[in-house]
């Protein structure tokens, strides 16, 4: 990974925040993200969550082997970072900031403020087989890796 710069790596497992390459001038901003420069992984699939109602919350899962970037390019969100050992919450809330999250990581999106759009881009395509929805199941399973 030569292009985007980790910011700052915690102890949740493969986690990190990403200061991503951008181009701004008297026009405005602009991102970019590139498969084979920018991610420790090739985006295989990318979605967006938006029009967060009051007090929603996202995620509540982990998942076995998928990793992701989460970027809010719009808006602002939390997400609460966990593994066996430890947890950290990580306020996103600039287009040009990323969050990578590694496989077995449990992962929860709050306080979303209404306008926000949370891009997500995904190292596989959607398999339901890859998530872990219950937090025991999960904690079971990352102790035993
Ligand atoms: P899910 O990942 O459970 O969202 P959240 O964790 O924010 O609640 O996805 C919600 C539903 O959307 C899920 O039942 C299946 C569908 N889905 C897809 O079909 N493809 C995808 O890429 C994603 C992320 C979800």
């Amino acid at each position: 990974m030569t292009g985007a710069t980790a910011a700052k790596i915690w102890g949740v497992a493969g986690c990190q925040v990403v200061e991503l390459r951008s181009h701004s001038d008297a026009r405005g901003g602009m991102t970019f993200v590139e498969n084979g420069r920018d991610l420790p992984f090739d985006i295989a699939r990318m979605y967006w969550l938006y029009g967060s109602q009051p007090g929603q919350l996202r995620g509540a899962h982990a998942h076995k082997a998928l990793r992701q970037l989460y970027v809010a390019v719009a808006g602002r969100c939390e997400v609460v970072l966990r593994d066996p050992e430890s947890s950290q919450r990580v306020v996103l809330d600039r287009p040009d900031r990323g969050l990578l999250l590694g496989p077995m990581v449990w992962r929860q999106v709050e306080n979303i403020s209404h306008d926000a759009v949370l891009l997500v881009a995904a190292s596989e395509p959607y398999c339901e087989d890859d998530y872990l929805r219950d937090f025991a199941a999960y904690l079971a399973a990352a102790r035993v890796q």
